[in-house]
């Protein structure tokens, strides 16, 4: 569904059923109600779907449209008053303030931070909620032992400290990896970046304006959505099933709609876990190539793999003339505190890039680039400790899921750190509810451009046993609340 928006100036008054259907699914997050609340009526307000000038309800209509106390409204609306979101008016109510300040930049991460679980998460959240949400692995063992000694820091002392294209070892290091896979690639197609993150943002400045169709997979990366929605792009769906994106539908939309990039993750898709199969992966590089269509394969999950054989090689291999972009990110077989990727492109494409780069940042740290090149001898090392890790903590997954409810669904991933598992129910409430409970994972909809996938929930397996154990028990708990709800014939009361 569409959002929807208040615009009109001529009807400035909102009631509280108004109020409720803005904010949708509001009640999702950490921390106590009022500051959910107000996070919801803060971000509509920055993103202008209630316009300046428009009136609230009055504490207590809302209060019963919401089925909250008042209370809870008196709170969200004093928090917003203090920001000076909302302003009182003398006897006649509470209104959106006019724009002013800083706030209005902040416009694409608020509403990043209020549609998405994954980077809200990584703000302060409740002590004690556990983590089933996000796909955050800790640092693989080799980390700590190839931090860079005092001769490196002195060598990369001895530099400007500015490289925007990143070290010359770093980038080597990458590119041999690269060759070693089957793709050919030299240092100079290369570009670092502050992790696969900012990769994604620099391609979408470089690619998109707003109103530009960008064809993404579906289900995606979050992340990726929240880069392409700030820049305004027009968000098309190419299903993804077991042999990953189905390329058929792209070609369909690549006639229909012609569209300026296309996104996916090929190998261990997140959320799904599948594969993109090399017959696909030759099809996806002649529609790049025939159509001059950039592609990005983010490759930020393949090393991820369950041992289960060999994966294809990224896209770009299977034609080097073809406008592949591929990324990678050193966050998930090492670890993300080192906040370092990559882009490999054609170099005219990474000349480009990289003046976007040294525009957003001046170029990533130098010792982390140094400590990533040390981590690239201990790639086998890391990847034997991940697969030791990963393959059991799903089994424990899938037995505890198993035994909480034999409806739900799921096809084993093949590799990656999470379970996209389909449920006979609304998996938005289902993950309020397990919030509440104190277990945190992620609805369908948040990894979809047109927010469908209601009915899936993706759970992440990056935790110790115990916790993925008790983190299940908690949300049976929330799925028993549901079930209540749903055979007692109410909708569920938010107190
Ligand atoms: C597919 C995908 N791309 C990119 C990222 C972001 O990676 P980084 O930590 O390198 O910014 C993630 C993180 O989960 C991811 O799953």
């Amino acid at each position: 569904m569409a959002p929807m928006s208040i615009a009109n100036p001529a009807q400035l008054a909102l009631d509280g059923a108004d109020v409720r259907a803005l904010l949708g699914n509001w009640p999702v997050g950490d921390g106590p109600l009022h500051r959910l609340l107000s996070s919801g009526l803060r971000a509509l307000a920055d993103q202008g779907r209630v316009a300046p000038g428009t009136r609230l309800p009055p504490e207590r209509a809302l209060a019963e449209a919401l089925r909250v106390s008042r209370t809870t409204v008196a709170a969200a609306y004093a928090a917003l008053k203090d920001e000076g979101v909302l302003a009182a008016r003398q006897g006649s109510g509470t209104y959106v303030a006019p724009p002013g300040g800083p706030r209005r930049g902040d416009d694409a991460v608020v509403g990043a931070l209020a549609r998405n679980q994954l980077f809200a998460a990584l703000e302060p959240g409740q002590p004690g909620t556990l983590d089933l949400a996000t796909a955050i692995l800790p640092a693989a063992r080799c980390v700590v032992g190839a931090l860079p000694g005092a001769d490196e820091v002195r060598s990369a002392c001895r530099s400007t400290g500015y490289l925007p294209s990143g070290s010359e070892q770093l980038r080597s290091a990458i590119a041999e990896r690269y060759c070693a896979q089957g793709l050919s690639t030299n240092a100079d197609q290369v570009l670092v970046t502050s992790g696969a993150q900012q990769a994604i943002s620099l391609v979408a400045s470089l690619y998109l304006r707003p109103g530009d169709p960008v064809v993404v997979d579906q289900p995606t990366f979050p992340g990726a959505l929240d880069v392409f929605r700030a820049c305004g792009a027009r968000l098309l769906s190419m299903p993804v099933d077991g042999g990953g994106a189905r390329v058929d539908v792209l070609e369909r939309l690549v006639r229909r709609s012609a569209p300026h990039l296309v996104y996916l993750v090929a190998t261990h898709h997140n959320p799904m876990g599948s594969v993109l199969t090399a017959a696909r992966r030759e099809r996806l590089a002649a529609v790049a190539a025939g159509g001059q269509i950039p592609v990005v394969d983010d490759t930020a999950l393949t090393d991820l793999d369950h041992g289960h054989g060999d994966v294809p090689p990224p896209v770009a291999a299977f034609d080097p003339d073809a406008p592949v972009i591929t990324i990678g990110s050193m966050s998930k077989l090492f670890w993300g505190g080192l906040r370092i990727g990559w882009v490999r492109a054609a170099e005219p494409v990474i000349t480009r890039l990289r003046r976007l780069k040294t525009i957003a940042d001046l170029g990533s740290p130098l010792l982390e680039q140094a400590w990533s090149e040390r981590l690239f001898h201990h790639v086998e090392e890391a990847r034997a400790e991940r697969q030791a890790q990963l393959p059991h903590r799903l089994r424990v997954l899938e037995t505890a899921l198993a035994d909480l409810e034999p409806s739900w669904r799921w096809d084993r991933p093949a590799g990656g750190v999470a379970l996209w598992v389909q449920i006979p129910g609304d998996a938005r409430a289902l993950a309020a509810s397990a919030l509440r409970h104190g277990v945190r994972v992620v609805p369908g909809p948040q990894f979809c451009a047109d927010e469908g996938c209601a009915d899936h929930l993706r759970i992440t397996f990056t935790q110790d046993p115990e916790v993925l154990v008790e983190g299940v028990r908690r949300l049976a708990r929330a799925w028993e609340d549901q079930a209540s709800v749903l055979d007692g014939g109410v909708s569920p009361v938010v107190v």
